[in-house]
């Protein structure tokens, strides 16, 4: 009924394949079978997730003759933190895992970064797979290697480059997921058609309707065609000295407005959507993007149901928080651009009258 899609991310020896089928949590052992001969898994996962889909995976792990113990961490993003990781390196000791042994990741981004940096402390770097199962992690965190935990002075403060040795996306578990966490996961979508492919942003508008009801062929091809995007970049630049920051289109907005809601008034995607549009009124004003292009951007957002409307924090205190992000270099702002739909200019004159008009027009545009 559905077809198995294959992908490959390509960095010589650490390539690794990328798995997307509908039911595909059933064959996950057989897939593992490929790339190890282990007998010893440590399942990462919290306990939402677990229950959900934990029991199914296990099963074709035992099939496949691996030996799984498990380990949960509470679930939510103020869990990405040195305790727990700890507390997983704990269990990592207990279960006697060796140096051939693999961690499998089964949940969202917040699992598979922690259980990712997790397998590259242990042992100094032992394998792991993915199995995302939130759109935001099988179109984006899942795939490129970086893991990483939040330390109290800031995000993914305490990380590594370590790549996975396989990614196995069932897009079935979507079934499942909360409908605002679905359509924050689509912003990022997005991105990679605004970024990247033009023609991949006339399939996302349309077929809005069947995207937005999560149709499977739809899913299908948008998490293909994501994970096919970054793998592209991935592959020219594993550790974003270049080319691999257009990947932050939106980013550098977002995580201020992110900050200014306390992580808990915006997802992340809802904040990325929201920056894309500011940094689709600079691209506009610095004449990257024509009015035309502009609006169907706006328009695709809306389509998708995506929510795009700012919250009223003041412009400068936005703009004060985007000179903090970590990607900042010495306080001089770098932002990904739209130039067209389907490629981007990355610009570093934008002065902050520039800044502040953008983000007025984005507050202003609904
Ligand atoms: N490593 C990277 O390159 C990268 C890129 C982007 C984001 N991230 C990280 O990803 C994290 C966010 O990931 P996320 O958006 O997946 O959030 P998340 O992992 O917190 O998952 C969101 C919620 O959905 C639940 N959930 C997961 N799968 C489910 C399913 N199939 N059905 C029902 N509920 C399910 C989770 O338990 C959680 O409550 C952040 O920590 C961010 O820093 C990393
Ligand atoms: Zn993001």
């Amino acid at each position: 009924m559905y077809s198995l899609r294959e992908l490959e991310v390509s960095l010589g020896e650490r390539s690794y394949p990328i798995y997307i089928e509908g039911g595909l949590l059933k064959s996950s052992g057989i897939l593992l079978r490929q790339v190890s001969r282990t007998d010893k898994i440590l399942l990462v996962s919290n306990p939402t997730v677990f229950a959900l889909y934990g029991r199914k995976v296990q099963e074709a792990m035992e099939k496949q003759g691996f030996s799984v113990s498990v380990a949960l961490m509470p679930d939510g993003e103020q869990y990405k933190n040195q305790e727990e990781a700890f507390k997983v390196l704990d269990q990592a000791v207990e279960a006697q895992l060796e140096r051939s042994s693999l961690v499998l990741a089964l949940g969202g981004g917040v699992v598979g970064d922690l259980a990712g940096l997790v397998a590259a402390l242990y042992q100094r770097g032992i394998d792991y797979v993915q199995i995302p199962t939130t759109l935001l992690s099988q179109v984006d965190s899942s795939v490129g290697g970086k893991v990483a935990i939040n330390h109290p002075q800031g995000k993914n403060l305490i990380g590594a480059f370590h790549q996975p040795r396989m990614v196995i996306i069932d897009y079935l578990t979507l079934a499942t997921l909360d409908k605002r966490e679905y359509k924050s996961g689509l912003a990022e979508v997005v991105k990679y058609g605004i970024i990247h492919d033009i023609n991949f942003f006339d399939y996302l508008e349309s077929h809005a309707e069947a995207i937005k009801a999560q149709e499977a062929g739809s899913l299908e091809k948008i998490i293909y065609e994501s994970c096919r995007i970054k793998s592209e970049v991935v592959a020219k630049d594993e550790r974003e000295t270049g080319l691999r920051a257009i990947l932050n289109l939106g980013h550098t907005f977002g995580h201020s407005l992110e900050k200014l809601g306390n992580y808990s008034r915006l997802r992340h995607g809802e904040a990325v959507a929201m920056g894309t549009i500011a940094a689709s009124f600079l691209a506009r004003e610095k004449n990257y993007l024509t009015v035309d292009e502009l609006e169907r951007i706006i328009k695709l957002y809306r389509c998708l149901g995506i929510p795009i409307r700012w919250p009223d924090f003041e412009p400068p205190a936005i703009y004060e928080g985007m000179l903090n992000d970590k990607k900042v270099i010495n306080h001089k702002l770098r932002l990904v651009l739209p130039r067209g739909i389907g490629n981007f200019v990355l610009s570093e004159d934008i002065s902050r009258e520039e800044l502040l008009a953008a983000i007025r027009q984005a507050q202003n545009s609904l």
